[in-house]
This record gives structure tokens, sequence and C-alpha cells, in this order.
């Protein structure tokens, strides 16, 4: 989403300017033309030249480059995003009273793109009535803020302050961007693969890594959804989601179940396991005992129970994982539960599925369109299914309406 996008990333005089060179990275890396503007503060804690070596763009100081002798008003008019990390209190409060007072401000004013500001200071200062009012008024003008963290300060203090972390600032610029196509909508996404307890210490697994669960939700949540991840995988939680833990299909099944009462969406990208254990024994299965003959019972099948009981305007997206006739199995599923997308991958290829970094699906739709997605990362893929279910409930509502 940040390919070939211009981002100015304003930096000014804090401890936390070192992160800064952090952002500016992954924004590069996630395809950005990335403009740098330090102020002098900035420059006090951050050499210019680190972020020349990263950025793509010319780092800016100076208001006054003879060179370039408008720079505030080609780099606002230019930006598709700017974002200031992190934002001292005089910033907020030069920009909340619109005072041009150095290159940095005098963009931010001349600007019509989205700006994220991210804060970062001690406690002391953030909790101050003052900066409290400048963040309540840029909030009101649109602006996007990246509240500071809790955590240890420069100094050792501890509380809130800390620069929020890199990939949460990140994710802040990409939802700058999105279209916010998903607002006012409940979206709840699974992930991970279940765990089916035989006795205290063993399980049933699978081998799902939740990565292109935790990938949809935090593209759902970008594109301004209102998003819970039911998971059972241990990964981080992506910014701006509510999550719930689940071990047991079943518990994913009870919270699913509860939360699509009141859900537009329900991506069920978890491997929920198909069987489970008749009998999960108290004690740990003891060797002396011998070899255990462990008797299965079917699990319930979360999916179908969603397509059984969905609602008018209601959006149910399955996954399926193959090894082989990945349409027809894909396609068999979706009609067995009701579903209305189904996002199917051929986990035996190559870069596809569990393990790895990057999927490769097609999207088959009950109406029976077919998207294919190249193989690209988790994230893009999340990116690009989300697409699919905002394609596909604009034309339902299309067809219902008159
Ligand atoms: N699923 C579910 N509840 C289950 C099993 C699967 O909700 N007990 C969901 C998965 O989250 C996925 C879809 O059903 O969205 C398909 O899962 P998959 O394991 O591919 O299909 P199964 O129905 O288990 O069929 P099979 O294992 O025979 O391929």
């Amino acid at each position: 989403m940040l390919a070939g996008r211009r981002v100015v990333l304003g930096v000014t005089g804090g401890i936390a300017a070192y992160k800064a060179v952090e952002v500016c990275r992954r924004l590069v890396d996630d395809g950005a033309f990335v403009s740098p503007v330090l102020t002098d503060g900035a420059l006090r804690f951050v050499g210019a030249t680190t972020f020349s070596a990263l950025a793509s763009e010319p780092v800016r100081t100076e208001l006054w480059d003879a060179a370039d002798p408008i720079p505030h008003t080609r780099l606002g008019q230019g930006a598709d995003v700017i974002v200031v990390a992190p934002a001292t209190a005089r910033l907020l409060s030069d920009y909340a009273s619109g005072r041009s007072a150095d290159l940095l401000t005098a963009t931010l004013i001349a600007t019509e793109a989205p700006v994220v500001v991210c804060p970062a200071m001690h406690t002391e200062m953030w909790e101050h009535p003052a900066v409290q009012e400048n963040v309540a008024t840029l909030r009101r003008r649109g602006v996007h803020i990246v509240d500071p963290e809790q955590g240890r300060l420069a100094g050792g203090d501890l509380g809130t302050g800390r620069l929020a972390a890199p990939e949460a600032i990140v994710a802040a610029v990409r939802a700058a961007l999105a279209a916010p196509d998903l607002e006012g909508l409940q979206v709840v996404v699974t992930a991970g693969g279940t765990r089916e307890a035989l006795d205290p210490v063993r399980y049933l697994g699978n081998r799902s890594s939740g990565r292109q669960g935790h990938a949809i939700a935090q593209a759902a949540a970008e594109r301004g959804g209102d998003v819970t991840l039911v998971t059972a995988a241990g990964l981080a939680t992506p910014p701006g989601v509510r999550r719930v833990d689940v071990e047991s299909a079943q518990q994913m099944y009870d919270s699913v179940l509860a939360l699509a009462a009141s859900a537009d969406i329900v991506v069920m990208a978890a491997a929920v396991a198909d069987f489970r254990p008749v009998v999960v024994c108290a004690e740990k299965l003891k060797k002396r005992d011998g070899v255990p003959t462990v008797q299965l019972e079917p699990t319930p099948d979360i999916l179908a129970a969603l397509g059984a009981t969905k609602r008018p305007g209601q959006t149910i997206v399955g996954f399926a994982a193959e090894t082989q006739d990945v349409a027809t199995n894909a396609l068999d599923k979706l009609a067995r539960k009701g579903a209305d997308l189904i996002v199917a991958n051929d986990v035996s290829a190559p870069g596809v599925g569990f393990e790895h970094e990057t999927n490769q699906v097609t999207v088959l739709g009950a109406d029976g369109h077919r998207v294919e997605i190249p193989l690209a990362s988790k994230r893009a893929i999340a990116r690009r299914v989300i697409d699919e279910v905002v394609a596909l409930r604009t034309s339902h509502t299309r067809e219902t309406t008159p």
C-alpha cells in the first residue's frame, strides 16, 4: 500500500529521534518515497547523514534553501502523507496554533495530505493541560494522533510518553492512506491453529502460524474496521485490534459465535482442528501404562455454523488449505459451509501456506467469480483479500438498492 507513495517524515528534537531512523527504514522497505525533514532540535540527537543513507529522497533541514526557494509548499503539496515522529510538545503547540516556525511546521501548514503525529515526551509534559488541549485541537482537525506508550523514559523514569513502536507508526501511516471503507463495520477475524488437549501437557495441533489471520486483522483495522481477532497464535496483536486468545476449537467456536451476532464481516482464517480427543486425561499419560488408544470426535464446524446463522448484510469468508484439486475442493467447501467467499491456497506449492512469510491464493465467490492473487507477502495478500470483501459488499449493496 505504501509502494510509490510520497511520505514526508518529520523528525523533531526529542531523544526518541533515534527511533525515527527505524521508522524511515520501514517506510522505505514498504516501497515509499521518503523525504525526511529534520528540525534543528532533531539534528542535536541524530545526524542528517543517517537519514540520507536510508531515505530515497534528499534530507531537508532548512526553510531557506537557496536551491529550492519554496521547499515547504513543494513538500506539502507533493506529499501523500506526512508523519511526524517523534513530535515534541513544541511541535504540537506550533502546529495547533498554525505557527510556521521552521521547514517542518511550514510544510504541515502548507499541506492538504493526511498527517500522522506521534508525540513523545516526559509524562508530566504529556499530561500538561496545554499539551492535551493542543492534541485535542489537532485531533478535531482530523490529524491522526498515535498516542505515546507507557514505558521507560529518558533518565530512567517510568510512565506514559514513550514514542509508539515503529510498526505501530508505520501501520498508522498506512491507515491514514487507506480508504476508510470498513469504517463503522464490525469485523471478526480468526487466526492460528487450534490445540486439542490430550492431557495437561500434550495436544493435537497443526502447522498454522497465524500470520495470515493476524495480517488480515491488521489490514481490516487499517481500513477503519472495528476488529476483533480471535487467535490461537502467540503472535503480537496488530495495532488497533481487539484480541481474544483461545486454544481449542470449542473455545474459538464459543467466542466467534458470540461475536458474530453483531459482526458485519467474519473471516475464518484459522486452521481449526477437525477432531479432538473424546477424553482429556486429567493427569499426564504415563509411558508405563502402555501405548494409549486415543479416540477422536469431530469438533464443531465454526464456518458452517456461521453460514447457517448468517444475517442479511453479513459477509462470511472461509479459507481452504488444500494440497490437491484446490479450486474444486474450495468451491465444495464454499457451498457446503454457506460462505460468501473462500480464500483457497495450495499449501504444497513453494512459498505458500503455513510456515512461509508469503502466500498465493485464489479467492472464489459464491456468485461464481474467481480472482487469482499471485505470490506476495501475507500482509499484501491480506490487503487484497479485504479488497475482495469490500468489492463483494459493494456489489451486494448495489444489487439490493433500488
Ligand atoms: N473450519 C471451521 N471449523 C472447523 C474446521 C474448519 O470453521 N471445525 C473453517 C476453517 O477456518 C476454514 C474452513 O473451515 O475457514 C475450511 O477449513 P479446512 O480445514 O480447509 O476444511 P475442512 O472443513 O476441515 O475440510 P478438510 O479438512 O476435509 O479439507
